[in-house]
Parts: C-alpha cells; structure tokens; sequence
C-alpha cells in the first residue's frame, strides 16, 4: 500500500482528505499537535470508511519529534502538508506566531522529507496568494501581489521555499491554492468546527441560523459588484479532498513536467456574500438574521479561479453545487448542536 503522511489530518481539510485518500487505495497516517484540532474527527473518518487511521500528537515545529515520527514510519512515499495556523484576523495581532509555526514547521517536514528519501510533496496553499487580482478569473500565472496579512505572507514564503528546495533535489511537488473552502462531508459524519466566533461566511451563516450566534454582519455592500457585496469563489471540501488525492496520482504517476506545478482549487464560479446568504435562506427555508456594516480590512473585493488547468491535468472537476455546499454545511450544524459530532 502507498503510505501518506497527511500533517493537519484531524483539521477540516486534512480530515476530508483522508477519506478520500483511503477511499482510493491508499495508506494514511496523520501528524497533528491538535492545538487547533480534535483527534475525535479521525473517528469520523473510520465511520465513513471502516479504517483506522493513526494521529501523532507532536508538533512539527520539534525537529526531534519530526524525525522519530520519519523513523518509525520508513514506508512513507509522500507528504501532504496541511498542518498551518490559518486565521488571517489572528495573523494581523501575531504575526510572529504564524512566521515561527507555519515557516517552521514546513522547514521540518521538508528537511525529513530529504533525510528520509521523501520525493512526492503536496502542499496546501490559497489564493490569498493573489491579493487583490486586477481580474478574475485568476489562472496559476496570475502575479503574486503582496499579502494582505502575515497568514498571506506565510502561505507565499512557503511556496517560494518549496519552488527553491525542488532545484536542489529529486523532490517532486505541487502547490493547490484553494480558493474558498465551505460545506462538510455529504455523509455529514466529519465538518468544520471552527474555535470560537467563526471568522469565515458559511460558518458564521450556519451559526448565526442555529441561535450559537444572534446575529452576522455583512462586511460591507458599496463595493463595485452586482449587488454591493465581496465576490469568492466558494469550493466544497470534498471536491478540495479529492484534487490531493489526484495531485498524488499525478506526481506517483510521473505526469508532471516540471518538479513543482501549481494549480487552482476552485469552481469558476464567483458568488457574492449576499448571494450566498439567500442561498442558505433558500435550503434552510428561513430567514437569516443579519445586517450590513463597515468594510472588513484587508478584504479583497472579487476573486474566482479559471480551474482549466487542474480539469485538464489533474482530471479534476467540481461536483457539487452551492446549493451542496450550503446544505451539508447546514447539515453538519444541526449535527453539533445535537452535540452527536
Ligand atoms: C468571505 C467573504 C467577507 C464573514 C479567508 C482566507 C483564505 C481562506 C478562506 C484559508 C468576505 C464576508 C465573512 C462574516 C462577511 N482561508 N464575510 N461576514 O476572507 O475570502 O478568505 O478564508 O486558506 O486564505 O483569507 O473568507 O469566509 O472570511 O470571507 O460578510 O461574518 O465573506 O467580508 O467578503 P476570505 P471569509
């Protein structure tokens, strides 16, 4: 069996990709410090797939700890790295923390990866990497513009790091910058479960329409849109899930051209928040309480993918709708607050 190592494999996208990495032949193992996470979403993936799947609880910011985990697991054949603050709010305030954890811990991963003959590396970027585009859609050639944020800066520091490090040696890796990642797993047996007052639309949508929040805010409707309000380009998680495990396929398969390929996770389809909102009130069948206020800073105004690449060689392509994605979202917060999770 081909044994990955998946780094953030209890968080929410590292968890959906785990299912679907065992769903198509392979072996996993996850590294997860839990410091953002909960191991109990690993038992989630065993009700959906029947297979145990094994988390070390270290951090990947110890060298020591990294190492022993390569050691112990010498059948490892590729890396997918998730493990990564992410809160670009909390990034602003600490940007030290996220440069030491999210920088640090890469430069682990990849240091084992090259101590123990690791060349198959997928890593999880983001379109923040764009900044605010002139245009959309934004292809994988589209210029980098400075980060809005530490979190931005860390996620365009790592790409450079990874597009350096593949010059030295036989590592062979892709970078996937997401676009908006939303929804849970249609089984609605793993989902997000975000730490504190959710920063992101759709959880703060799913929690404002159960009662965990009284009412949302809408960050803004005068910019130059349809109706006012920001543009993303929402993603289900598990069309994310799925592009990793083609991503591996690609580079285990050898189909790759150059030692470190970029591609954009994303349907093409940009929604504005306002949309999204009726979206949700139209599947929940009741009306969200929300109000309209200030502009939130560092808020990019339009951003969607032209996925062409990763349809044409990854074999990539989006299943599921927004209509999907508000629903399992909904789905899965009905579920918590059953507090069945
Ligand atoms: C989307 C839109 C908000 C909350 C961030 C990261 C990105 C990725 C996804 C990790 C914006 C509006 C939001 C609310 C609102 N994370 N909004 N009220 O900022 O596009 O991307 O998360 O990879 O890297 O930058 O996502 O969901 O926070 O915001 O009006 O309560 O929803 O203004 O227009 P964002 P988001």
């Amino acid at each position: 069996m081909k044994k990955i190592l998946v780094t953030g494999g209890c968080g929410y996208i590292g968890s959906h990709t785990i299912v679907d990495l065992l769903q198509n032949g392979y072996d996993v193992i996850s590294v997860d410090n839990n410091s953002r996470s909960t191991p109990s979403i690993l038992e989630g993936v065993e009700r959906i797939t029947g297979k145990k799947v094994k988390n070390y609880c270290i951090d990947l910011c110890n060298i020591a700890d990294t190492r022993n985990l390569f050691k112990e697991n010498r059948d490892i054949i590729g890396v997918i790295h998730f493990a990564a603050y992410k809160s670009v709010g909390e990034s602003v305030g600490n940007p030290l923390m996220y440069f030491n954890n999210n920088i640090g811990s890469l430069l682990n991963i990849l240091t084992c990866c090259s101590e123990f003959n690791v060349d198959t590396f997928v890593f999880s970027s983001s379109c923040t990497v764009y900044g605010n585009p002139e245009q959309s859609p934004v292809t994988e050639e589209t210029p980098i513009k400075m980060a809005e944020s530490p979190y931005g800066n860390t996620k365009q520091m790592s790409e450079e790091i990874i597009q350096q490090i593949v010059k030295g040696n036989n590592l062979q890796a892709i970078l996937l910058r997401y676009f908006n990642p939303v929804g849970a797993h249609p089984s609605n047996e793993i989902g997000e479960v975000p730490i504190g007052k959710p920063a992101n639309l759709v959880p703060a949508i799913t929690q404002t329409a159960i009662g965990k929040l009284s009412q949302m805010q809408v960050y803004g409707n005068d910019y130059p849109t349809r109706d006012g309000s920001c543009i993303r380009d929402y993603i289900h998680v598990s069309d994310i899930a799925h592009a990793h495990t083609l991503a591996l396929n690609y580079l285990i398969d050898k189909r790759n051209k150059t030692q470190c390929d970029i591609f954009n996770l994303g349907t093409g389809n940009g929604y504005t928040v306002l949309e999204v909102i009726k979206t949700f009130e139209k599947i929940s069948k009741q009306p969200l309480n929300y109000i309209v206020s200030g502009r939130r800073t560092g808020d990019v105004i339009a951003i969607y993918a032209n996925n062409e690449k990763s349809q044409r060689l990854l074999g990539w392509k989006p299943q599921y709708s927004l209509e999907d994605m508000m629903q399992t979202a909904w789905n899965w917060e009905l579920k918590l607050k059953e507090g069945k999770n």
